[in-house]
């Protein structure tokens, strides 16, 4: 491509800016300034910036008049089902995992910003007793589970019984290198390393906010990642659903990495899914009050979808049920299922139908004397799908089965680690802390006495949901600082520290 080419290609689409500091490249940069020109799609890219350039002018739109809640036989909840019930879920999702039906797939793409790290947040480490970092932990829970249902379903295949739970891990360039070497260097945590696969989202460039194109560097063009909803996309372009299918999953767990609870293909969660036929499920924790700022799922109009905070107005935020509960409770923990046919179909044939949403950013850009600048006031916008945009596809024509949503008990299943230990909330601090207090109440439950002060890390090889420890466990009286622990030398627990007993 000389530079006449790519006037022609640039200037339909009034972007011929970016060749300004051309006649100043090597060869070397102007090859680099060709392929990021390539790889854009520019008239995709002025289709989805006049989208939400529209929308973007309309003042906030509330949603006051058209929403609903999720209607009880689409919900499902801890709280509300028996013991019975639970086991039931519990047992049909670890049947279809017994049978590798099941996948676990990690949004693992986000930069970790308001963390302030500069390498993925999934290794991150919030202190704990092991010092295990976030996918280190998610890593020993799916060998955990998949030995935990194998042992409960023996009548599965062999081969399906011998591999472990597919992993899928979609990265971004920001953070596919490290994650690998990572993963390498930690021994894939004892997984089979042919059942995990890493794939990397796409890119988008940052536009200004009158939609040109921002130059990073006078011969790079500024990037981000498109969004966790980037992962419909990447799932057929980078043939992970052709890897599913060939693999025989049917369904697919999805997560976010900051969530140091995570239930790893969740078998309850799943079970739930499968008994209710759903096709896309979320599931939710209760908001704990009225003016928490997390978007609620709920029905507007005939579809269901993720309603963001600032769309609704205070009284509606404020209605409560007869029993007193806030009508819009479903708080979105970016936790989802998908049944395999849902995605195919969505990936094949919808995916452009998903919307952008614009982040309005401060965004390093060459100025006027060719300097690169990073600006103290936002001056651009990146574009971002949302994973939980396909909700409102799950009532469409073509989608067999239905939407559902299923309630979990927070303090057992949500403590993300959004910030650092200069704030209050969501940090390393109140992860660690959520994470023993867990464990100390699944020692409670299986006979252990502890001591108000003691704290205790179980890790995942030795229980990851709370099961098989009443045996290990009853009786006995702990107090102080206690790591239960697999010796992996001789595969018998191992309690370190005090027990008073
Ligand atoms: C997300 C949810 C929010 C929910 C909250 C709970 C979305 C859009 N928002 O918000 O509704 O209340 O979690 O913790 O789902 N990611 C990528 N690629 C990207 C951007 C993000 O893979 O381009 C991944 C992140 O690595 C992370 C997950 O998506 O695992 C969530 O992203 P994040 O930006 O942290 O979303 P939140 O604002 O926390």
């Amino acid at each position: 491509m000389n530079k006449q080419d790519l006037i022609n290609l640039l200037e339909p689409y009034g972007q011929e800016h970016l060749l300004k500091y051309w006649e100043e490249l090597n060869q070397t940069e102007k090859e680099h300034l060709i392929e990021d020109i390539k790889e854009i799609d520019f008239a995709q890219m002025v289709k989805n910036y006049n989208r939400v350039k529209s929308e973007m002018d309309q003042t906030v739109q509330e949603f006051d008049e058209l929403m609903q809640p999720v209607p009880q036989e689409l919900k499902g909840s801890y709280e509300k089902s028996t013991p019975e019930q639970i086991k039931e879920y519990e047992m049909l999702g670890l049947k279809a995992i017994a049978n590798n039906e099941v996948a676990s797939l990690l949004l693992a793409g986000g930069q970790g910003t308001r963390l302030g790290v500069n390498y993925p947040k999934g290794m991150y480490s919030v202190g704990l007793f092991s010092g295990k970092s976030l996918y280190h932990l998610q890593g020993e829970r799916l060998v955990k589970l998949k030995q935990y249902a194998n042992r409960l379903f023996p009548e599965a295949p062999s081969e399906k019984q011998n591999s472990s739970i597919p992993w899928y891990i979609m990265t971004s360039e920001h953070t596919q290198e490290s994650t690998i070497e990572y993963f390498r260097k930690s021994n894939f945590f004892g997984l089979d390393k042919e059942n995990i696969k890493f794939f990397e989202q796409f890119m988008l460039p940052c536009l200004t906010n009158d939609g040109k194109v921002i130059l990073d560097q006078k011969s790079k063009i500024s990037k981000a990642p498109d969004g966790n909803g980037g992962l419909y996309r990447a799932l057929d372009k980078r043939s992970i659903l052709n890897d599913m299918k060939k693999r025989g999953v049917k369904y697919v767990h999805v997560y976010c990495v900051d969530n140091i609870l995570v239930k790893m293909a969740d078998p309850a969660f799943v079970g739930f899914c499968i008994a209710k036929n759903a096709n896309c499920a979320a599931k939710v924790v209760k908001k704990v009050e009225p003016d928490e700022k997390v978007g609620v799922i709920c029905k507007v109009k005939d579809r269901f979808q993720v309603v963001e905070y600032s769309e609704i107005s205070e009284k509606t935020r404020n209605l409560r049920t007869d029993d007193g509960e806030l009508l819009y409770n479903a708080g979105n923990i970016c936790n989802h299922f998908f049944n395999i046919d849902f995605l195919s179909e969505l990936c094949s044939e919808h995916e452009s139908e998903l919307k952008h949403h614009v982040a309005h950013k401060k965004i390093a850009y060459v100025n006027e004397n060719g300097e690169r600048v990073t600006p103290k006031e936002t001056n651009g916008i990146k574009l971002e799908k949302f994973v939980f945009d396909v909700f409102p596809f799950s009532t469409s024509k073509w989608a067999k089965g239905n939407f559902a949503i299923w309630e979990v008990y927070r303090e057992e299943e949500f403590s993300p680690l959004k910030n650092s230990d200069d704030c209050k909330k969501e940090t390393p601090t109140t992860c660690r802390n959520d994470l023993y207090a867990q464990h100390a109440r699944w020692l409670q439950k299986a006979g252990a006495v502890l001591d108000p002060e003691a704290q205790v890390e179980i890790s995942p090889l030795v229980s990851t949901n709370g099961e098989e420890l009443t045996e290990l466990m009853k009786g006995k009286a702990l107090k102080g600082n206690l790591t239960i622990e697999l010796d992996k030398s001789d595969n018998k627990v191992k309690i370190n520290g005090s027990l008073s007993l």
